[in-house]
């Protein structure tokens, strides 16, 4: 009998016991292993429910009993999940986590704890929630060079913009709604700041380019600005306004990794990734362009890629699975500032013409958009540029009094 201790009795937690109970037959034979959960560790006390006997308050508990061969890290933040995982993977426990930020900020030195008691680390929820995505990136598609990932990873954000485009609802209103379905924290910062979002494009990656990328090397802006008129003029162009997470490998080996706003065109393929939906689009050399799409967050959809998880550590307890990256050096992401953008902008200016003749001095043929009903204002769309020189440009547009409304990068998924 393989004992599992979950940390954590939350939204994800009591979703896992509930799907490990619900299936407990069919995960018993697909594991082929007798399972038990025999410790629940959560702060609360929680005496109305069937298994109110597994809690424990002590983690020393599952750390000293040797039968637990499995934990379950559903706590999420850093302390002291960071120490809890760290010893469990020490003592020669496996670990199955879905703490995104766990995983972003000591991923490397996680893993090789875990290689070096050959004992499974795995992680499959802590991007996409429910979407399978970190599995087929290190297996399925392992015959690929990964070009390109580019995706919508918070729902939370993504039903904001959702509603801002569908309904014409202020940034605002659409938060308080998402905050009164249940869709975002109470504070809900590490959404609508790009937080989240980053520490999945960290994962994904790590684990696409075999190092280690740290939160703090990614450049990221939230959607907090995103206005009624950013969204008039993003429709008037023939797009929609996600916030997108990429990477890329550049030709000189560093990598370009960011997240942020983005104009995308109706046609693309995450153009109508809509609501509290993900999709995540990989783009190999051999395969093309890949898209995973589904509930990136929730309960039972967590808790089934936790689960699951359990499974394949269970399955693999003799010979590890082999999941690993290396930590990085300084500069092995590079400076998003030196990458070419291309970025719709709009200033304040009496006169539009006048504004657009600054505008094309500086930054050369750019694309003027009009917004019916928008007034003392130019926008534009810039050519493909280093950011940088994007940057500097707008210092100048400011310096001529043009004052800068907002920049959106316009991508080409
Ligand atoms: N919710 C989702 O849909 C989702 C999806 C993908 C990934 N995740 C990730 O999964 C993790 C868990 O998320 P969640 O939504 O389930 O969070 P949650 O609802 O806040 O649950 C966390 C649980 O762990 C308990 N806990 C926290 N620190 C503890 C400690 N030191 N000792 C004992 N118990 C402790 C909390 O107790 P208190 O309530 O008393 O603090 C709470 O019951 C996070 O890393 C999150 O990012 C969540």
């Amino acid at each position: 009998m393989i004992a599992i201790a979950v940390l954590g009795h939350g939204t994800v937690g009591s979703g896992v016991l509930e799907v490990f109970n619900k299936n407990h037959a069919s995960i018993i034979e697909k594991a082929g292993e007798e399972m038990e959960i025999k410790y629940i560790l959560d702060r609360r006390e929680f005496p109305d429910l069937p298994y109110h006997d597994k809690f424990v308050k002590d983690f020393e508990v599952i750390l000293n009993d040797p039968d637990v061969r499995v934990v379950v890290e559903v706590m999420g933040g850093l302390d002291p999940a960071f120490d809890f995982v760290l010893r469990s993977l020490k003592a020669g426990k496996n670990v199955v986590t879905s703490n995104k930020e766990l995983v972003a900020v000591h991923g490397a030195e996680l893993l090789a704890a875990a290689h070096e008691t050959n004992v499974n680390f795995l992680f499959e929820a802590s991007v996409g929630g429910g979407i399978p995505i970190l599995r087929p990136l290190s297996q399925c598609l392992s015959a690929n060079r990964i070009v390109e990932i580019a995706g919508i990873l918070n729902g939370t954000t993504n039903f904001i913009l959702t509603k801002m485009f569908r309904e014409g609802v202020a940034f605002e209103d659409a938060l308080a709604l998402a905050q009164k379905l249940g869709y975002a924290e109470r504070n809900p910062a590490a959404d609508v700041e790009g937080d989240d979002a980053c520490r999945k494009v960290c994962i994904l990656a790590s684990l696409a380019y075999g190092r280690h990328v740290y939160p703090q090397n990614v450049h990221t802006e939230g959607i907090t600005h995103i206005s009624a008129e950013d969204v008039h003029y993003a429709e008037a162009w023939g797009g929609v306004i996600k916030l997108i997470g990429r990477v890329k490998k550049l030709d000189d080996g560093r990598l370009f990794a960011m997240v942020s706003p983005a104009f995308i065109s109706r046609e693309s393929q995450l153009a109508t990734v809509d609501d509290v939906f993900n999709g995540i689009m990989v783009r190999g050399d051999a395969i093309g362009d890949v898209v995973f799409y589904g509930r990136g967050a929730g309960k039972l959809p967590t808790a089934s890629a936790v689960v699951a998880d359990v499974i394949d550590a269970v399955k693999h307890l003799a010979a590890r699975k082999y999941i690993d990256w290396e930590p990085a050096k300084d500069g092995y992401v590079c400076d998003y500032l030196e990458v070419p953008a291309s970025m719709f902008v709009r200033v304040t200016a009496r006169s539009r013409t006048e504004a657009l003749r600054s505008v094309r001095g500086l930054l050369g043929n750019v694309t003027e958009l009009v917004c019916p009903g928008v007034e003392n204002e130019a926008a534009f769309i810039t050519p493909m540029l280093p950011e940088g020189e994007i940057v500097r440009a707008l210092q100048a547009l400011r310096a001529l009094d043009y004052p800068i409304l907002s920049t959106i990068r316009v991508l080409d998924y």
